[in-house]
This record gives structure tokens, sequence and C-alpha cells, in this order.
């Protein structure tokens, strides 16, 4: 059945590839987002097939006009990047908090039946069973370290949507999402701040190996999914997921940070030694999802490491200019 969606945080990364994919498959879709951090140059392909809505999810009203005819809803606003968690914190947990209670009002306002969350894998923090699965419990391990208002932010929002849908919405499916990368993915996250640093260096230093510093010993691990399969992996939540239910969107490839630095520098033929730093204070060593349940709807990751850096490290040396000129 064609269904009108509406996507919040739409002009972001993840949000304005899921709208693409909707308009692929012939829903009509409403955004609805900020531009914080988003921006439109995002959804320029498509620009004459949605409605943007410029709004702020902290402003029930807004909130409550843009739901208006929407069949079904596609959470993403929240403010992202580590750099923010711990900068922005009352920020990041009024966007998280208030968002989530405008979409839920705005919902059962409109008889809304359908609600679609994006959490996160840092819910788990440091989770003790590697990979994790959606069962493993969510915690904030410091109260007073504020990089756990997003963790936080995201804990409090699954539990607002699992307890308001649970009677008063027919579905409500929560996804977590560990570690998308991609073109145009923002410039607060590792992939991309390891390609311009690496990119910066280059062209400063005349010999090889050159030292690249990083957060942390290198030993730290992340397993990376490129977004053309986490849109897969999505969109099979959005037509498969069941009310109530949690779905990991990831890979299980764990790699350590110091190989994909490693792998990142022979994308630019060059050869470096990585320089051991701190680790930012509450950061997780070690990171990989259990993705069984969306095995489960048909998920199959198909990109490569290597070909997904590849295009995502394209993209930022061709368009590193926009970093000066924008706020996401
Ligand atoms: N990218 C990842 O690896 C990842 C991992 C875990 C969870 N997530 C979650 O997935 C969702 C999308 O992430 P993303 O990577 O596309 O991030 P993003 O920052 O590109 O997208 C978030 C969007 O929300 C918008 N937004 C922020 N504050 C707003 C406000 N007050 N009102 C309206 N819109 C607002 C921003 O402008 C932005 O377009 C987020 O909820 C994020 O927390 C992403």
């Amino acid at each position: 059945m064609k269904k009108k969606y509406i996507v919040t945080g739409g002009s972001g990364f993840i949000g304005s590839a899921i709208v693409k994919k909707l308009l692929r498959e012939g829903h009509s879709v409403r955004v609805f987002d900020n531009n914080s951090r988003g921006n439109l140059r995002r959804l320029q392909s498509v620009i004459d097939e949605i409605e943007f809505v410029e709004g702020d999810i902290r402003d029930p009203h807004q909130v409550e006009e843009a739901c208006k005819d929407i069949d079904a809803v596609c959470h993403l606003a929240f403010v992202n990047g580590t750099k923010f968690f711990y900068e922005l914190p009352e920020l990041v947990l009024e966007v998280g908090v208030k968002g989530m209670i405008n979409i839920l009002d705005a919902c059962i306002t409109h008889n809304i039946d359908d609600l679609i969350l994006a959490s996160s894998s840092e819910v788990y923090q440091s989770p003790d069973e590697v990979p994790t699965s959606e069962s493993v419990p969510l915690i904030v391990p410091d109260l007073l370290n504020p990089r756990y208002s997003y963790g936080g932010g995201k804990i409090i929002s699954e539990l607002l949507a699992i307890n308001y849908g649970r009677s008063k919405i027919k579905r409500v499916v929560i996804f977590r999402p560990h570690n998308v990368y991609g073109p145009d993915m923002g410039w607060e996250h590792v992939v991309p701040e390891f390609v311009l640093k690496m990119d910066d260096l280059i062209s400063a230093s005349r010999s090889q190996p050159i030292d690249f510093k990083i957060q942390g010993t290198g030993n730290e691990t992340r397993a990376f999914i490129f977004i053309d399969d986490f849109v897969d992996g999505l969109f099979r939540v959005i037509e498969q997921g069941q009310h109530l239910n949690v779905y990991h969107i990831g890979t299980s490839n764990e790699i350590k940070l110091y190989e994909l630095a490693h792998q990142i520098a022979s994308l630019f033929d060059v050869k470096i030694d990585i320089v051991p730093g701190d680790l930012a204070q509450g950061g997780t060593l070690r990171r990989c999802p259990d993705i069984t349940k969306l095995r489960g709807l048909g998920f199959d990751p198909q990109t490569t490491m290597e070909e997904g850096l590849k295009v995502t490290k394209q993209w930022y040396v061709e368009n590193k200019h926009l970093k000066s000129i924008t706020t996401a």
C-alpha cells in the first residue's frame, strides 16, 4: 500500500537517503528538518518530488501541523555527532526528549498508526556482550559525563515510544544504527575526520611514513555499514518490522580503528605510523552488533569496506571546501 510518510531529520545524512528510497518505492514524502545539520543539497535530486517543511522538532505546534494527513512517521531528528554530545548536552536532550514527546502527541492527535524511530548503538555504551544483541541492557554509566546526553536521550526516546505506543499507536518499531558511513555523512565522525586529516597531512609532509595521531590506541573497534546497505536494512524494518520490536542495522565486520586508518591511507597510496592519543572520556572500546534479527528480514549487506571507503574518501576530498560553509 502506498503511504504518505513524514521523515523528521530528512535533510540529514540517513534521513535524505531514506527519503529517496521511499520515493523510489512509490510513497509520498514530507520532510521536516530545521537544517541545523541537515542540508537541502542532499535532497536536490528529488526536491520537486517532496514537500519540505522547515521547522523545529522542539515546537509542538509546528510538529502537530506537519503531521497532518500523514500515514507513517520516520522520526530521525536528533543532534548527532560526538563533539556535540560533549559540548551541547542540554540541546541534545532537549531535541531528543521534546522532539519525541511532540511526535507521539502528533501521532495520537492525528491517529497516525505507524511510527518508526531512530535510536542508536550508544544506548549500550560499553556492552559486555560483543557482538551485541538487541536484548543487552541499556545503560547510562555516569550521570555527570555529558557524553551520555546522547545515549540517555535515545534511551528516554525508546521508553517514551514503547510506553505511549503500546496502546495508542498500532505499530511502533525502533531501529538502532551502528556506525553508518558514506558520502556527505557530516564532518564530526571518524571516517571523514580520518580522510580529511590524511589529506591535510599529505599536502604538508615530504616523507613517509606520515605520523597519524588518533584518539585512543587504535585497538578500539567498530563495525561500519555503508549507507546503501543501511538503507536496504532500514527499508526492511519499515516494511516488515513488528510492533514494539527493536532491530539493529549494521554489519558484523568488526575492525580496529588503526586498521581503518591504514585502509584510508592505502586509498591515498601513502604509508602512516599510528600515534596513539587520549580516548575521549566515556568512549566505547568495542562495538559490533549482532544482526541476526535483521538477517531474518532478508538483510544481506553487499558493499565491502574497500568499495564504501573509496567513494566516501573521494566525496570528502572533492567537497572539503564545503566544511567551512556548512553547519552540518
Ligand atoms: N549516522 C550514524 O551512524 C548513526 C548511528 C546511530 C544513530 N543514528 C541516528 O540516526 C538518525 C539520523 O542520523 P544522521 O547520521 O543522519 O544524522 P544527521 O545529523 O545528518 O541528521 C539529523 C537531522 O536532524 C536534524 N535536526 C536536529 N535538530 C533538529 C531540530 N531541533 N528540529 C528539526 N530537525 C533537527 C538535523 O538538521 C539533521 O538533518 C539520528 O537520530 C541519529 O541519532 C545515526
